[in-house]
C-alpha cells in the first residue's frame, strides 16, 4: 500500500510555481495577483482562506483578502465582485462558498469575469471543462488528477467510482477522469443518494474517489483488492484531545480500508493541500494570460 503524500507534492509543485514566478519577476513581468473575497466568519472558510494567503506568500504571489460581514446584501457584493473584474492588477480571485442563505452563490459566481475565475466555477469554464478546452479546472478536481499523475495511478480504461455529485467535486473529476488523455480514459460511474446496490458498484471499483462529506462511510468491504481511493472529505468532527476542539474526518474508514488499497490518500495531508496548490497553479496561469487573453 502507497500512501499519497498531498502535504508533499504539494509543497513540491509550491516550490515550483515560486521558482517561476521568481523567472517572471527577474524579467520584469508583473507578479500575480490573487484577491479573495470571505463573507462572514465561517471557522472552516477562514481557515480555507488563511491557507490561500499563506500560499500566495510562499508562491511569490501578491494577495488581497477583501472581507464583508454576514448580512452584507447581495447588491454590494456584486459591486465588489464587478470592481474585481475591473481592476487590472487583480490576475484572478475566488469568493469564498459557502455564502450566507440570503445572497443566491449562483449569481455571484456568474457575475465573476470567467477570465479571472481562477476556481473554475463559472458556467463558462465548467462548460469549456466538459467539452476538454482550455480553460480554469476547480481546484479539488485538478489537485486529485495532479495526484494521480505524479503517483502514475494507472487510469486508462480503469473502472472509476466517484462517490458524490457536487459542482465543486463530483461532477467534475468525473468529467476529467474520462476524458482522453493520461490522466484519464477512465470507465466513470458517479453515485448519489439514490444509487441503487451503491456498495457492489464500489467493489468492482479500481478507483474510489469519495467526495460524499459523510465520515468514514467507504468501509474495508466495499473496496476490492488493489484498489486505489482517493478520499475529499473533510468534515470536522469534535475532538476534545484537541485545542481547536475538533479533527477532520475524511469519507473513508482509512485504517480498515488502507491495507487492501494500492494507493490511498490521508486526511488531513492528502486531497486539501492539493486543492490549495491548484488554486495557485490557476492563479500562475492567469497572471501569464496562458488560457484567456
Ligand atoms: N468552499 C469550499 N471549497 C471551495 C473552493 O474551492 N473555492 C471556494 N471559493 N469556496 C470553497
Amino acid at each position: 500500500m502507497i500512501k499519497i503524500d498531498g502535504k508533499e507534492t504539494a509543497a513540491n509543485i509550491k516550490a515550483e510555481i515560486a521558482a517561476e514566478v521568481a523567472g517572471m519577476v527577474a524579467r520584469g513581468e508583473k507578479r500575480p495577483h490573487l484577491a479573495a473575497i470571505l463573507v462572514g466568519h465561517d471557522g472552516g472558510s477562514e481557515t480555507y482562506v488563511a491557507s490561500k494567503v499563506k500560499a500566495c506568500e510562499e508562491c511569490g504571489f501578491k494577495s488581497t483578502l477583501i472581507r464583508f460581514e454576514a448580512d452584507i446584501d447581495e447588491q454590494t457584493l456584486l459591486d465588489a465582485v464587478d470592481q474585481l473584474n475591473r481592476d487590472e492588477d487583480v490576475d484572478g480571485f475566488i469568493v469564498q462558498l459557502p455564502l450566507p442563505p440570503h445572497i443566491s452563490e449562483q449569481k455571484v459566481i456568474e457575475a465573476i469575469d470567467y477570465r479571472k475565475d481562477v476556481d473554475g466555477f463559472h458556467p463558462i469554464n465548467v462548460g469549456r471543462q466538459s467539452i476538454g478546452l482550455p480553460c480554469f479546472h476547480s481546484a479539488t478536481p485538478a489537485g486529485i488528477m495532479t495526484l494521480l499523475e505524479r503517483y502514475n495511478v494507472p487510469t486508462k480504461g480503469a473502472n472509476c467510482v466517484v462517490l458524490g455529485r457536487s459542482n465543486i467535486v463530483g461532477k467534475p473529476v468525473a468529467t476529467l477522469m474520462m476524458q482522453k488523455g493520461v490522466p484519464g480514459d477512465a470507465t466513470v460511474t458517479v453515485c448519489h443518494r439514490a444509487t441503487r446496490n451503491l456498495k457492489e458498484i464500489c467493489r468492482q471499483a479500481d478507483i474510489i474517489i469519495a467526495a460524499m462529506g459523510v465520515p468514514g462511510f467507504v468501509t474495508a468491504d466495499m473496496v476490492k483488492e488493489g484498489a486505489t481511493v482517493i478520499d475529499v472529505g473533510t468534515t470536522r468532527v469534535p475532538d476534545a484531545t484537541r485545542k481547536s476542539g475538533f479533527r477532520l474526518r475524511g469519507d473513508v474508514e482509512f485504517d480498515e480500508v488502507a491495507p487492501k488499497c494500492a494507493y490511498i490518500t490521508p486526511v488531513p495531508g492528502g486531497v486539501g493541500p492539493m486543492t490549495i496548490v491548484s488554486l495557485m497553479r490557476n492563479t500562475l496561469l492567469a497572471g501569464q494570460k496562458a488560457i484567456y487573453k
